[in-house]
């Protein structure tokens, strides 16, 4: 028989990710409204272990949907990533009553979530990061908002880039992924994405692509640069040395992380938060929630975590096509 939960507990863990605070909106109201009580964790799984939890109402989510990172707070916890650690943080929810927890991170953050749910206490993951890496889904809280963010810093950089004919190198985030550099890359018209899904990359066809632009009259050369490659600034040296072209580096860094959250991350977020609710009411545990084909939707932590997922080649391909 499916376990009933009367108290749900949320935290957001890993990097934060704009929209975080409308996921929290939406659990701890839905949740109200399903006659629960909520407790918010503060500082992820470190908070759970020194036990920072506070009894959250309606009225704590106020005038939070349209705010940047997350009022729980959020940090990495080491101990959280051993057996002690995690057999103490489900002690600890059973001595405040959580029976159900809602955990808004990454991957790294849904494998504490499984820890949790195989110790007996109801798990649901919300995926929250900028950098889309989470491959049961299409959609990652934040995304939308750091890829605006980003496509707006790169807008200015090439006007100046553009003014003093240079070559720009533009590092955005993304761990591992390339999801923000693609993206970037495609919105703002670069003329070379670097992307960590293709590492081999050869810098003398970058050399040569930004000859053959400045013959044929291009006055700038955007190169998207994803962290995960990075090395901008002895990249920018090695390219103006071989072109002789002027050229300049910039990281945008944490920028990308802040800010008020897009529409789409305050509505996306928003339903994941409330289903993430209904899933632990019908008794389900170790699920996270995904969007995928058109629909909201939840898989297996454990399903979830063994799934692939990739940039899309065309994408890749069409993307100097169409920067010429
Ligand atoms: P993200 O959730 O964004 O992938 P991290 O990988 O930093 O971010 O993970 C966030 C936190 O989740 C870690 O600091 C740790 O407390 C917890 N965590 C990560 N991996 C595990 C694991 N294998 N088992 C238990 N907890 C983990
Ligand atoms: O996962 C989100 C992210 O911003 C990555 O893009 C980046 O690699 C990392 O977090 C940076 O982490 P920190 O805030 O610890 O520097």
């Amino acid at each position: 028989m499916a376990k009933e939960i009367n108290t749900i507990g949320v935290l957001t863990s890993g990097g934060d990710a704009p929209g975080m605070n409308a996921a929290i909106r939406a659990v701890v109201r839905e949740a109200i409204v399903k006659g629960k009580k909520v407790k918010g964790i503060k500082r992820g799984y470190a908070g759970l272990l020194q036990e920072e939890i506070i009894d959250m109402e309606a009225k704590n989510v106020s005038d939070i949907i349209q705010r940047g990172g997350t009022i729980l707070q959020t940090a990495r916890c080491l101990e959280f990533t051993t057996a002690e650690g995690q057999e103490k943080g489900a002690a600890v929810c059973r001595k405040h009553g959580i029976d159900g927890i809602i955990v808004i991170g990454g991957d790294g953050s849904f494998r504490g979530a499984q820890k949790l749910a195989a110790l007996g206490i109801n798990t649901v993951g919300i995926p929250g990061t900028i950098d889309l890496d989470i491959s049961c889904t299409e959609y990652t809280i934040g995304f939308d908002t750091a890829v605006n963010t980003a496509m707006e810093a790169i807008d200015k950089v090439r006007d100046t880039s553009t003014s003093h004919e240079r070559c720009s190198i533009i590092e955005v985030m993304g761990r591992g992924a390339g999801y923000i550099a693609l993206w970037c890359g495609i919105a703002n018209g670069a003329e070379d994405i670097l992307l960590p899904e293709r590492y081999d990359y050869d810098e003398q066809k970058i050399v040569n692509h930004i000859i053959e632009n400045r013959k044929r009259g291009k006055q700038h050369h955007i190169i998207i640069n994803a962290e995960g490659i990075g090395h901008s600034s002895s990249m920018a040296k090695r390219i103006e040395a071989a072109t002789g072209v002027e050229t300049r580096a910039t990281i945008l860094g944490h920028m990308q992380r802040g800010g008020s959250p897009t529409c789409k991350d305050r509505v996306y977020a928003s339903t994941m938060g409330a289903l993430a609710v209904d899933l632990l009411c019908e008794g389900k545990s170790n699920r996270v929630v995904g969007y995928r084909h058109g629909d909201f939707t939840d898989y297996d932590i454990d399903e979830a975590l063994s799934m692939d997922k990739n940039i899309s080649e065309y994408q890749v391909e069409i993307s100097r096509n169409l920067s010429r």
